[in-house]
């Protein structure tokens, strides 16, 4: 399983970076802003300042919603690095927009799918990920691991070689849960991803062991 990360902030995505597992980046207008990055061009820096960091692909979302303004969006933001993926909302005008950046080469992120159906279209439009949002749905009783699994059952009966981007990932078990259905990708904040590191068993038996260690030295040195 592939592991993106969930945020605009430049210090994290190098944390996650320098930690060897990271395999792409996502953004959103929200998380550009509570890094307060607002502005064509100080959108655009940022986001060519996110590839120089990550050998890995980058999500870059449109903020316009009819088809001619988010091709224009999507060609202009792919144009600024090869790592470049371009999100777009699920819409009406999105589909197409889809249809034609991913005949014209450019990889799409169908973003904000909250239902099999609307995967199932982004997928036929050739869009080369799908970002169920998880953690939305659950916040309002709905189970949002149902949806990828349903999404997983769909894209296998056809052979879909659009990849399942779990998203609105709240913790550690979101990510475990996406790997048991076969979730392609998790999108999830640093916090989750280094919450997976950890067990108190095994920083207890890392303790033991090292006292054990120092322990054999000083009775080797009398
Ligand atoms: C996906 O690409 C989105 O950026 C994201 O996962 C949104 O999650 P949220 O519900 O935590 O805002």
């Amino acid at each position: 399983m592939k592991f993106f990360i969930d945020t605009a902030n430049l210090d994290q995505i190098r944390e996650a970076q320098d930690l060897g597992i990271l395999d792409g980046v996502t953004t959103n207008p929200s998380l550009m802003a509570k890094e307060g990055i607002t502005g064509d061009d100080k959108v655009n820096k940022h986001y060519k300042d996110i590839c120089d960091i990550v050998d890995a692909n980058v999500s870059a979302e449109v903020i316009s919603i009819t088809y001619d303004e988010m091709i224009k969006e999507g060609e202009a933001l792919a144009a600024l690095n090869p790592k470049i993926v371009v999100k777009i909302p699920m819409i009406k005008d999105g589909v197409k927009a889809i249809k034609y950046l991913s005949s014209k080469g450019i990889r799409v992120n169908t973003t904000l799918i909250f239902s099999a159906g609307q995967a199932l279209v982004a997928a036929k439009a050739g869009a080369s990920y799908v970002s169920p949002f998880l953690g939305r749905l659950d916040d309002i009783g709905s189970e949002g691991l149902l949806l990828v699994e349903d999404i997983r059952t769909i894209f296998d009966n056809y052979g879909y070689e659009c990849e399942i981007l779990a998203a609105s990932i709240r913790g550690p078990l979101h990510i475990i849960d996406c790997a048991k259905i076969g979730a392609d990708v998790v999108t999830a904040p640093l916090s989750a991803i280094l919450g997976l590191l950890n067990h108190p068993l095994t920083d207890k038996g890392l303790a033991t062991f090292l006292a054990d260690h120092k322990k054999a030295g000083e009775s080797a040195k009398k």
